[in-house]
């Protein structure tokens, strides 16, 4: 999704702007651009297509510097991806505009701009948006005001930076659905899509809520709510440190976050569960009231955080005993749900903005839910500040666009969610105990998983110039199956699907052939005979087999069938996180042998901000 940086100092921010383009490049764009006003008070704009290191190469060319400049990442949604489409978009009189989101009413907005005698030069939005401001700035005189009639006019999502040749000592910034924080410096202040952007200048942030518009300048922030009331929004500071988004030794920081798992879960984990206790007040002071109340569970999330929120659905059903309902968020919020009585609406996401996640947990707060909990990895995130109850996972800065680390935590707070449901619904202090040894022996499980990847890197050359992949599981594993086909699908570009492997039959069979890989998770449970007969129907049929299989399965490599041998003793409770590992590592690995972008695949975005 698009990004936005931008600086005002006593010092040269180009490299600021640049910086913090290239910590939100893991959002997914198309192409980027800067405005600065320099030296001599005028706006200077470039803009490139593709990678950041194009504006960056551009700059060498057309030195530009400045004290005073926004900047931005764009991710298509009206019009192609074109220079002339990359923001900053500008209007006359030397104002400069960077927007994230949609404006869903630009195109009447445009036709009164049009009859008014402004000419465009995009086929965006966000120039809409710039002229407006102009616009208004005519009969108001004041950036800053022509600015809050622009955003009491506009229809949909926005995050905006603003700066005028007229007033070199401000940004302007409003926000509605999408975020945008203030990065607080010594005489200096920054603004960004995210605080990864600005962590290394700084640590400070102001998180702007839904209708402000603020106005920065060196020394001074001033927001305006809603309302228009003066506004104190608090100064916080960011645990992240400025490296936590850097990739280190590893060549890509999927790979990074794939071995950062263990320290991920384990540190999700950390003064949660002691002495063989889950601590519920890690979910909020409300927490032991609202789950000796429930009676049933709804969750609701997009792609990789829906199929966590789909294995919760077994344990949960399994463990607590509970009824319990999983949606696709964008689904979801198109509905018109029956709520039972005390019901207990749940987001899981990584980044805790996406849209439809978000206008999911907005819908439900009106619909008679009992309460709302938030399993998410963003502290500072909408999803977080808008829910009654928050789970935090403590995956660190995902970068990766595909999803890792940021899924096995959240599996293991959806474990942590099972444990305290089922502690007011019929589990005793020895289950509990039980259930939160087996959630504490999930990072060492995780550990030995990886030692598999030199193997997993050689089968990934019997994968990488297939054009399709079937993924089996059953139970609580054909959740996983269908994370391990996304995974695949979306780095390597290889078509994969995932099924229930006792569906298989219903259809899908008819695809089975010796150029389809079919591959499965068995662990060893109470469903691995029923997959057995299955997989027999596979083989049957001259389909290449490759399961990842629990050592007791009694499962061996013949011909067609390739086992691949995890490790011993993984519990029902655990197989879903120990699992996914191979999956990912088996995606990254074709992927790589496919010449593909790993970290930033063609056409998908981090954080998905738009509906
Ligand atoms: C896939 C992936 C996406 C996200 C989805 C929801 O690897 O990362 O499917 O899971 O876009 O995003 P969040 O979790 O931020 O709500």
């Amino acid at each position: 999704m698009c990004g936005i940086v931008g600086a005002i100092a006593d010092r040269n921010i180009v490299p600021i702007l640049i910086e913090g383009l290239r910590r939100l490049e893991y959002r997914g764009y198309d192409s980027a651009g800067v405005a600065v006003l320099n030296s001599s008070g005028h706006l200077r704009r470039l803009r490139t297509v593709g990678k950041v290191k194009m504006l960056q190469d551009a700059i060498v060319e057309t030195p530009t510097d400045g004290q005073l400049g926004i900047a931005h990442t764009r991710w298509a949604t009206h019009g192609v991806p074109s220079e002339r489409n990359a923001h900053p978009h500008i209007s006359r009189d030397g104002i400069a505009i960077v927007h994230n989101g949609i404006i869903e009413n630009h195109e009447e907005l445009r036709e009164e701009l049009t009859s008014l005698g402004y000419t465009f030069t995009s086929e965006t939005d966000t120039e809409v948006i710039a002229h407006r401001i102009h616009h208004h700035k005519q009969k108001l005189g004041d950036i800053f005001r022509a600015v809050r009639a622009t955003v009491a006019e506009l229809e949909g999502a926005y995050a905006l930076a603003v700066v005028s040749e007229d007033s070199p000592d401000r940004i302007i910034l409003a926000r509605a659905g999408c975020p945008v924080v203030i990065g607080v410096g010594n005489n200096e202040n920054f603004v960004a899509s995210d605080v990864s952007a600005l962590l290394p200048v700084t640590r400070k942030f102001i998180f702007l809520d839904e209708g402000d518009v603020a106005e920065i300048r060196r020394q001074d922030v001033r927001v305006l709510d809603a309302e228009g009331n003066t506004a104190h929004r608090e100064v916080r500071e960011s645990a992240l440190s400025a490296d936590a988004a850097e990739k280190g030794d590893y060549p890509h920081f999927m790979l990074k976050e794939i071995f950062e798992q263990p320290r991920a879960v384990a540190q999700t984990l950390e003064e949660r569960v002691a002495g063989g206790k889950l601590l519920e007040a890690a979910f909020g002071p409300l927490a032991t009231e609202i789950f000796r109340r429930t009676e049933a569970v709804q969750i609701v999330a997009c792609g990789t955080s829906y199929h966590a929120g789909a294995v919760a659905k077994y344990y949960i059903e399994q463990i607590a005993r509970l009824p319990c309902w999983v949606e696709i968020a964008s689904e979801y919020r198109y509905r018109n749900p029956v709520v039972p009585k005390n019901t207990l609406f749940v987001t899981i996401s990584q980044s805790g903005e996406t849209a439809d996640t978000l206008a999911a947990l907005r819908m439900a707060k009106q619909s008679g839910y009992l309460s709302s909990l938030s399993i998410c990895n963003v502290p500072e995130s909408s999803l977080v500040r808008e829910s009654e109850l928050v789970l935090l996972t403590r995956a660190g800065p995902e970068i990766g666009v595909a999803s890792t680390k940021a899924f096995t935590t959240q599996l293991t707070a959806l474990g942590m969610l099972v444990v305290a449901l089922a502690k007011h619904h019929g589990a005793d202090a020895e289950r509990e105990r039980g259930l939160v040894q087996r959630l504490i022996e999930i990072p060492g499980l995780i550990e030995k998983t990886l030692h598999l990847e030199p193997t997993i890197k050689e089968l990934a050359k019997r994968f990488a110039d297939k054009h399709h992949a079937l993924f089996l599981g059953r139970g609580q594993m054909h959740p996983i199956a269908m994370e391990g086909a996304l995974k695949l699908k979306e780095i390597s570009y290889i078509h994969a699907e995932a099924y229930a492997a006792g569906e298989l039959k219903h259809g899908p069979l008819a695809l089975v052939d010796a150029d389809m890989p079919v591959i499965t998770v068995a662990p060893n449970n109470d469903l691995l005979e029923k997959l057995k007969s299955n997989l027999q129907e596979v083989r049957a049929r001259g389909g290449e087999l490759y399961v990842f299989a629990d050592p007791d399965s009694g499962m061996q490599s013949s011909d067609g069938v390739t086992i691949i041998t995890m490790p011993k003793h993984v519990s029902h409770f655990q197989a879903a996180a120990v699992y996914s590992i191979p999956l990912q590592l088996l995606s990254y690995h074709c992927a790589i042998l496919r010449g593909t972008d790993v970290d930033q695949p063609r056409n998908l975005a981090k954080s998905v901000t738009v509906e």
